[in-house]
């Protein structure tokens, strides 16, 4: 059976970028440990997600729609993501936060009645539509201290809101792999960069799919 990895770049920058060296590294490996591998490569930094519109919302919530579906680009983004045996994602850390073209694409797939159902009667009212599977985030920050302890943790704003839109939609085996330092180009960074390397391998080496 083809065992068929989505690979998401959200980097604005094809040159250079520390996240798109890592997914690369990430999609090599995982070539390498599957003979039957397929890779679909989603490179939302240079091709955005449209950001919802009202005619989206309208449509996504039931509104009949005349003419071309305002929701194509988000069926098509949603039907790789059931196709999808695992998930990378190379994100970079901008203002805190995750890229703005990974929070458009999030808006484009989370969709009532296809990624997530509500539920009136019970306590929790939201049930997850996406079958769980492995997620890794492979994440660059210019600073450092971001991980759990770390002195910026606090300003961390990217993975917790990650984790938790995916989780929502089912997607809740979610690890992050990270780099930092990158601004400083030391050897923290280095040492950083050289731990993210052997992590994106282990991730796919140790990989149950
Ligand atoms: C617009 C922008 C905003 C950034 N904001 C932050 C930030 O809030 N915190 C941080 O540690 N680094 C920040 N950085 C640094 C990036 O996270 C860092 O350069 C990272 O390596 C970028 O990923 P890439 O190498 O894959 O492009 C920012 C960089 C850019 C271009």
């Amino acid at each position: 059976m083809k065992k068929t990895l989505l690979v998401l770049d959200s980097s604005a920058r094809t040159n250079r970028s520390i996240t798109r060296s890592l997914t690369a590294r990430l999609t090599e490996r995982w070539r390498g440990r599957w003979q039957s591998a397929e890779v679909i490569h989603r490179d939302l930094g240079r091709n955005p997600p449209q950001a919802i519109s009202e005619a989206w919302i309208g449509a996504a919530f039931g509104k009949p729609v005349e003419g071309p579906s305002p929701l194509a680009e988000s069926d098509e983004l949603i039907d790789e993501l059931f196709r999808a045996d695992a998930i990378a994602i190379g994100v970079p850390m901008y203002n805190f936060g995750m890229p703005a073209a990974l929070k458009a694409y999030l808006d484009q797939i989370v969709r009532v009645g296809r990624t997530f159902d509500f539920r009136a009667e019970a306590e929790n009212p939201y049930l997850p539509l996406i079958p769980s599977k492995p997620v890794v985030a492979v994440a660059s920050m210019g600073a450092g201290g971001f991980e759990p302890g770390g002195e910026m943790a606090n300003l961390n704003f990217l993975e917790p809101h990650l984790a938790t839109v995916l989780g929502f939609v089912g997607l809740d085996r979610f690890s992050v792999v990270r780099a930092q330092y990158e601004e400083f180009k030391d050897e923290r960074w280095r040492l950083s960069v050289a731990a993210a390397e052997m992590a994106v391998d282990a991730w796919v080496d140790g990989l149950e799919v």
